[in-house]
């Protein structure tokens, strides 16, 4: 059986790290992997196919730094010509970005077998583009690998067939559990001389495009008592100079960093503080607090099991949620067990 997996935004190469290890133990089936472009600085991309052993892309496109329609138009098109090059008996996607439902589309034209890992997260949110790119995925794929109960009954509420559904967990504590292990101390770290710290995260369209939610952002972080240690994606970069913000000074800018790095930062670090997807989901499989710059979140478990705060943007709130952070113990299980590629390989294998 022949996979053509596509993928092309940070959060995809993590997810793929997992997947395209254990598929190792599937000598029936063949990966072939079309990187879409979408990130394409070394710190964006390259640096997790080196760290994490995630096998070369076969097909490389250059489709970053578009606006949507255009990247998703040109994803389209590129990745058609590949699927009918290469005649695979499945297409697989992962998350929620531009790539995905590109890769999904063609896909699906060329009546190419679906499967759609991480399906069935929703914001109810439709400003979201990620909303949009994962219901119209999990609309034509067919197979959706979901992590939660609660991600089922979001499909299920949409109609699509439960038989496509399966529960296998979140694929992201595969590769928490796995780099646990491997996770590196940034050299720099040392020299802050930092005692206590807060990890921060920010890079929403929703925050970043809104010059009045990202100045809001950063008063509310002035007012940490603790330093914050904050990786900086490249779009707020763009936007924090689009809009002269100056930076607190309780906050220490590193450029985007490595997989292993970040996980260590996540170990040692008092508070996470974010609006990304997968970071909200590492705080808690490193069992470390979240408060997330957002209004509402895919990730609701975490809300409802008093593990993640939904602060917003607005500074009042942040730092109202900064000092007053009493969260509860987390408990391991709400998304499996951490052999989700696993489970979506066994399932896979048995394809007709
Ligand atoms: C995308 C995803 C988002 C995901 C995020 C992960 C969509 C709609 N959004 O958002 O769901 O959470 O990736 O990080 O697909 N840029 C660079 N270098 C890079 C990558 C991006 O400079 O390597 C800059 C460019 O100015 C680019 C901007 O960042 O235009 C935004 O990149 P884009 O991929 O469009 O969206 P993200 O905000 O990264
Ligand atoms: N991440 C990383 N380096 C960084 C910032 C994030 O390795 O400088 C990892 C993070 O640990 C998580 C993933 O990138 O595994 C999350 O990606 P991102 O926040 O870009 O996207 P989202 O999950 O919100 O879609």
């Amino acid at each position: 059986m022949k996979i053509v997996t596509v993928l092309g935004a940070r959060p995809q190469f993590i997810k793929a790290a997992a997947f395209s290890r254990a598929i190792k133990n599937y000598p029936n089936i063949k990966e072939v992997i079309v990187h879409t472009g979408q990130h394409y600085d070394v710190n964006m991309s390259n640096v997790f196919f080196d760290e994490m052993d995630i096998p070369t892309p076969k097909y490389q496109l250059h489709t970053g730094g578009n606006s949507h329609g255009a990247m998703t138009g040109q994803q389209l098109e590129k990745i058609e010509e590949i699927l009918i090059l290469e005649k695979p008996d499945m297409v697989l996607v992962y998350g929620d970005t531009n790539s995905t439902l590109a890769g999904a589309l063609a896909a699906i034209k060329l009546h190419i077998p679906l499967a759609h890992v991480e399906a069935g997260l929703r914001s109810f949110n439709r400003r979201m583009p990620e909303e949009i790119n994962r219901i119209l995925t999990d609309q034509i794929s067919s197979y959706l690998f979901v992590p939660s109960l609660g991600s089922k009954q979001n499909l299920l509420n949409e109609g699509i067939d439960a038989n496509k559904i399966f529960v296998v967990g979140d694929i992201m504590y595969d590769v928490s559990l796995y780099y646990k292990e491997k996770m590196v101390k940034p050299t720099w770290f040392d020299n802050l001389k930092l005692k206590e710290f807060i990890l921060c995260t920010i890079h929403r369209a929703e925050n970043t495009d809104d010059a009045y939610k990202l100045k809001e952002i950063f008063e509310g972080l002035a007012t940490s008592e603790k330093s914050i240690i904050l990786p900086l994606h490249p779009r707020t970069l763009k936007k924090i100079k689009d809009y002269n913000l100056s930076i607190p000074s309780n906050i220490y800018v590193v450029d985007p960093i490595g997989y292993l790095e970040m996980v260590w930062l996540e170990v040692h670090c008092d508070l996470v503080v974010t609006d990304s997807g997968g970071v909200q989901k590492e705080a808690y499989f490193h069992n470390k607090q979240c408060v997330t710059l957002r209004e509402e979140t895919e990730w609701v478990e975490l809300v409802e099991a008093g593990l993640n705060r939904l602060v917003g943007h607005e500074a009042k709130k942040i730092q109202e949620a900064l000092v007053s952070v009493n969260f509860k113990d987390g408990n391991n299980n709400i998304y499996g067990a951490g052999d989700a590629a696993k489970k979506i390989l066994d399932i896979l294998e048995v394809y007709k």
